[in-house]
């Protein structure tokens, strides 16, 4: 027998556009199905800090259209020690919280995958990042939105590079993936796209600027900011010396990638998930992030959704379409 009485929500982490719609829907299937809502304020912080509050439908009125997250988010420094989590674990009982959705990246599921085995206490997870850098799901929560701000960024700086027949590199978000860069690299038509996962190198990127046509009235390089050559000022500089005659500028987009409105498909996603995990939990799961693959919904334990094993991979395939499409 299921022994759920009231339910804990936290958003943890960097922010992602959708973790407000994913809040709402955990929030109302959690009240649907008779279970008491709380909400947990700056992440794990305010698990170890006991900062809770009572959340009931009106709480989550008018945000599913809302960026950023109404219950704040944090990277916790206590959470990753073995006493903060005692004191998270000591909260949760001393306020009746039974189980916790947490809704973020790698970071916030690794922390979960150890509080999860450590205490006898359900935790499901919901992919919210705009990295896309998670398995067990075909997509991340606010993924969508972050490549549209940069494919609306990027066409805008194209119309001053045409104008000033520039060269612009634009450094794009993901710590460790070039899956932001890569989509919307191919969204804006980018003459290049550098990311971590394809290791071009300056002197691939020369080679590849140099067999490129010659006639381009403006250039558009995407560089993701994982890639290890140094940023977009370094780039610059190390092409400068090379082509002496291009009028190169950088724009590092930063983080207007992770604020804005979410799209309809983080929203919907956001939604389908949220309710989703409250289900898991009511079904017995546990230590488990719930994703949508092939418009399914599947639920992956922690270890394997950090490991990126069966994250959207950057193909040799994918590879070749950047390099046909950019000539
Ligand atoms: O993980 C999301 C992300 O936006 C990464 O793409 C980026 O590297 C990082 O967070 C930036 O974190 P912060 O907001 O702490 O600078």
């Amino acid at each position: 027998m299921n022994k759920i009485k009231k339910i804990g929500v936290l958003t943890s982490g960097g922010d992602a556009p959708g973790m407000n719609a994913a809040i709402r829907a955990v929030v109302r299937a959690g009240l649907y199905y008779n279970l008491e809502v709380a909400g947990i304020l700056r992440g794990y912080e305010g698990v170890v800090h006991g900062d809770f509050i009572t959340m009931d439908r009106k709480s989550v009125s008018n945000i599913i259209q809302r960026g950023g997250t109404i219950l704040k988010t944090a990277r916790s420094d206590a959470f990753r020690t073995p006493e903060g989590r005692i004191l998270a674990h000591q909260q949760l009982l001393k306020n009746n919280i039974d189980a916790l959705v947490v809704i973020g990246g790698d970071g916030t599921f690794t922390g979960a995958n150890l509080f999860s085995n450590e205490f006898n206490i359900p935790v499901i997870g919901l992919p919210g990042t705009i990295d896309n850098d998670l398995a067990g799901t075909d997509f991340t929560i606010g993924y969508d939105t972050a490549i549209n701000t940069v494919v609306n960024a990027v066409d805008k700086i194209r119309d001053t590079a045409e104008s000033h027949n520039r060269l612009f590199i634009v450094e794009v978000m993901g710590r460790d993936s070039g899956l932001i860069a890569l989509r919307s690299g191919i969204g804006v038509g980018a003459e290049a796209i550098l990311i971590p996962e394809a290791k071009m190198g300056i002197q691939g990127l020369i080679d590849r600027l140099e067999s490129g046509r010659q006639d381009k009235s403006s250039k558009i390089i995407i560089l993701a900011e994982g890639d290890d050559l140094g940023g977009g000022f370094n780039v610059c500089e190390a092409l400068k010396s090379k082509f002496p005659s291009y009028d190169i500028r950088v724009s590092v987009l930063g983080h207007i990638q992770r604020g804005g409105k979410p799209s309809c498909m983080d929203r919907v996603l956001a939604s389908r998930l949220g309710v989703s995990a409250v289900e898991g939990l009511l079904n017995g799961l546990s230590g488990q992030m719930v994703g949508e693959i092939n418009k399914e919904i599947v639920y992956t334990p922690f270890g394997q959704a950090i490991k990126h094993i069966d994250a959207e991979e950057i193909t040799p395939a994918w590879l070749k379409l950047v390099h046909i499409l950019s000539y």
